[in-house]
């Protein structure tokens, strides 16, 4: 079963939107998935209730209310809310997690980002649960100061970002509907697709849980 965990705890980074994309790309690969809300804002399960029926099935799960996921699943998504702190994730992730950070390339975000970063690595994992990281940098507008800013700090700490996500409307009409970009026309997002590629790439290629 594949863990994932998308969490920043700064909030509007774009967890909810990575964590609904990455569902629906496993559902649509015929996978049986599970998203799972840590947020009492249920924006996660607000999507999926407006996932519209003919597309592949994702089954929600309020984890914010205790709920949560068996073993029945092949990927389970954990959409962690703003402000879960370090020892909240330790809680959840078991070996083999996969933790999928989005920053936000702006100077609160990253300064947030990298506090979180430092607090990920000072952590007393229980033993075996050391994460898999990958940073996505989301709502690029490639050509700005401050997403230089966040490539040229994350090289020098020899963290380089998985990818980076534009910013498109793509992501918020999508999110409106119920669909990710996996489920539209691939010539209206073929631009999207070509920038989720290396982290799809990435939650394949590391390390399995059993
Ligand atoms: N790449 C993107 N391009 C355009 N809009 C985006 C993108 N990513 C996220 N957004 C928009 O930014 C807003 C915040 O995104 P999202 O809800 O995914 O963040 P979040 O980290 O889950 O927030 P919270 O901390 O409140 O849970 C939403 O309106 C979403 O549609
Ligand atoms: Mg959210």
């Amino acid at each position: 079963m594949k863990q994932v965990f998308v969490a920043n705890p700064k909030g509007g980074c774009g967890k909810t939107t990575l964590a609904t994309q990455l569902a629906s790309y496993w559902a649509g690969q015929g996978m049986s998935v599970a998203l799972m809300d840590h947020d009492r804002q249920q924006s996660s399960l607000d999507w999926l209730r407006s996932r519209p029926k003919d597309c592949a099935g994702i089954v929600p799960i309020a984890a914010f209310k205790g709920e949560s996921a068996d073993d029945q699943y092949e990927a389970v998504i954990h959409d962690m809310p703003a402000g879960c702190s370090v020892d909240d994730l330790d809680q959840w992730c078991g070996p083999g997690s996969q933790l999928v950070i989005p920053i936000m390339p702006s100077p609160t975000d990253i300064k947030a980002g990298v506090r979180f970063l430092m607090a990920l690595n000072r952590h007393q994992w229980r033993q075996g649960n050391e994460l898999d990281i990958a940073l996505v940098a989301n709502r690029v507008r490639t050509n700005t100061n401050y997403f230089k800013v966040l490539v040229a700090f994350l090289e020098q700490v020899n963290m380089p970002l998985i990818t980076s996500i534009r910013d498109t409307q793509n992501y918020i009409r999508a999110m409106d509907n119920g669909v990710s970009i996996f489920d539209l026309p691939k010539s209206r997002v073929a631009a999207d697709l070509k920038q989720w590629q290396p982290l799809l790439d990435w939650l394949e290629q590391s390390p399995a849980v059993s």
